[in-house]
């Protein structure tokens, strides 16, 4: 299968603290990838060295055949990042924040309203168009989040824990919507601390822990590394049994 972005022995040190250690992923074309980690694991420092917002210690990050930092400006407009914290402007309105982002890849006139129209629509806020970001629930923020990242047609979308502190539905219509795009033909990075939302959704896993990737695979294969009969455990389980530790404190 083909490989649309690889890292190379990515790692972060802050201080002399290593948060991301060595990391060697390989994301395949037209996948759901979740990458499961509990706080603190270098989640969102991985995913913010892929985008190139995070400058890495060491190690590379490869996305479509090309070194994505020496190619920045052609391969970030086939790149959607939606990041943990909101990226949106409370003193702007709705359209005008999807207007801010998606013009920052160079689209304009007619293709620019009708992508702001889309990406709206898509999320479903276009009877919001006109409101101003700061109006809008948790919820609401975090779809409007999402259409600043989608109005330029991303070919892999990578959403940093898009659904953390969401109501119920918001969390289902952002799920379905990730589904949605992914069967549109976007590869898919999905990276979140809640274990069923990650097996709902991903065709395989990456389980994080202390900045290393301690397994990958299927969710299959990732019980079966602990039990014969992957019916008898949970992901949760796997993670407790490969770390010693919770996912989650609750
Ligand atoms: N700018 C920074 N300076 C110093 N340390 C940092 C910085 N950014 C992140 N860290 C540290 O790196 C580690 C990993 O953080 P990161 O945000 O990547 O984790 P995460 O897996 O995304 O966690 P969460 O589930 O809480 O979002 C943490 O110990 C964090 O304190
Ligand atoms: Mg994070």
């Amino acid at each position: 299968m083909e490989v649309i972005l690889r890292t190379k022995d990515l790692t972060k040190k802050y201080d002399n603290r290593v948060v991301v250690d060595n990391l060697n992923l390989e994301i395949r074309k037209g996948e759901v990838f979740g990458l499961l980690g509990p706080n603190g694991a270098g989640k969102s420092t991985t995913m913010n060295m892929i985008c190139d917002i995070v400058k890495p210690t060491l190690g590379s990050v490869e996305f479509m055949g090309k070194d994505f930092r020496k190619n920045r400006k052609e391969l970030v407009k086939k790149l959607g990042y939606i990041p943990q914290d909101l990226a949106i402007h409370g003193n702007l309105k709705a359209w005008e924040n999807v207007e801010l982002f998606t013009s920052l890849y160079g689209i304009k006139g007619e293709e620019l309203k009708a992508a702001i129209e889309e990406s709206l629509e898509y999320v479903g806020l276009s009877e919001r168009r006109g409101d101003y970001a700061k109006s809008f629930s948790g919820g609401m923020k975090r779809r409007l989040n999402i259409a600043c990242a989608i109005g330029h047609h991303p070919e892999l979308l990578i959403f940093d824990e898009p659904t953390v502190g969401i109501d119920p539905q918001s969390r289902n219509f952002i799920l379905s919507k990730i589904k949605e795009s992914n069967q549109n033909g976007a590869t898919i990075i999905y990276t979140s601390h809640y274990m069923e939302e990650v097996e709902a959704i991903c065709t395989r896993i990456a389980i994080m822990d202390n900045g290393k990737i301690i397994a990958c695979g299927t969710s299959q294969e990732l019980k079966r590394l602990v039990t014969k009969n992957e019916e008898d455990v949970s992901l949760e389980e796997v993670f407790l049994t490969l770390t010693g530790k919770k996912l989650r404190d609750y």
